[in-house]
């Protein structure tokens, strides 16, 4: 069956009803995206449809999230391909709703976070995560997916995610999945397009960086094992991230916004409970911000 589209929320919900209907528990898998679909989306609703009986894609780009308007107004906008792409992906309904579907007049209900939403993207852009939230709370209601899926790349946005859904007990299970590279490990994002052809070279210092973090840390673990108490850990945190600055720094594009490594669950500092640890950059080539990062086991 060809996957159908709705643009209201009621439309959506009486197709979900019906379907769910037709067999008792049916699993529904969700993956949110704001449209300009690429492979990494590709991967999100493929897993989802593997592992769901049902599977609901959402394509709103949300206004609420941008805190520039010059960057809302830029996002690349493909719609008819997107639909196509979670179609032949084998996705089942595709809910595209305009914002005033979304966010009727009136509407000025946020959701909130203290903690993780303070720091790395957060610290430029205050209003992000609250319009992050705000709208996949909402479409979580509105489609109450047993399952919803997450790229890995946003990893700052996956983390605030998982802890939304534990602060306020919601029923759905989140799927992290993992980041997917082009040929020379730039990580596949809708903000690629902006890129020209030497800022697109350029754009490969954020994987190099990052390879560099895992080189040193690998280092440092092997020299003197692991560290212990808070001292310890912001000096091994400061050599890794230095690592990685070294890179970015060395290429004459790039505008490195910040290079950190943190707590990979709670984006704290690291400390002795700490059981992985997250490099995580944002760089700024041309007029294009790009983020990364990887993720690091601190067990044995
Ligand atoms: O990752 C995205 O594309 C967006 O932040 C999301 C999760 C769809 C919310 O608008």
């Amino acid at each position: 069956m060809p996957a159908k589209t709705y643009d209201t929320i009621a439309g959506l919900r009486g197709a979900l009803y019906a379907r769910r209907a037709a067999g008792a528990g049916l699993s529904v898998g969700f993956v949110p995206t704001m449209g300009a679909l690429h492979e990494g989306h590709v991967s999100l609703v493929r897993r989802a449809v593997s592992e769901n009986d049902i599977t609901v894609v959402s394509i709103f780009l949300n206004p609420l999230q941008f805190d520039e308007s010059a960057d809302l107004d830029s996002y690349p906008k493909t719609l008819d391909a997107d639909v196509r792409l979670c179609g032949e992906a084998g996705a089942d309904l595709i809910f595209c709703p305009s914002v005033r579907e979304v966010y009727p007049d009136g509407a000025s209900t946020r959701v909130e976070m203290d903690g993780p939403t303070d720091v790395l993207c957060g610290k430029s852009r205050p209003r992000h995560f609250s319009g992050v939230l705000t709208v996949v709370s909402k479409l979580f209601h509105i489609v109450e997916p047993d399952a919803a899926y997450f790229g890995e790349k946003d990893a700052q946005q996956l983390a605030v995610i998982r802890k939304l859904v534990r602060d306020l007990n919601m029923p759905v299970t989140i799927v992290g999945c993992p980041t997917v590279r082009e040929a020379d490990g730039l990580a596949m994002s809708s903000r690629n397009t902006h890129l020209n052809a030497d800022e697109r070279k350029a754009a490969t210092c954020l994987f190099r960086a990052l390879a560099a973090a895992r080189e040193k840390l690998g280092d440092a673990a092997a020299r003197s094992g692991a560290p212990r108490g808070e001292g310890e850990w912001a000096s091994l945190a400061a050599k890794v991230a230095d690592a990685a600055r070294a890179v970015l720094d060395a290429e004459p594009l790039a505008r490195t916004e910040y290079v950190e490594l943190l707590d990979a669950e709670t984006l704290a500092p690291l400390n002795d409970s700490s059981k992985a640890a997250l490099c995580a950059i944002a760089v700024q080539i041309g007029q294009t911000r790009l983020i990364d990062n990887m993720r690091f086991s601190l067990d044995g």
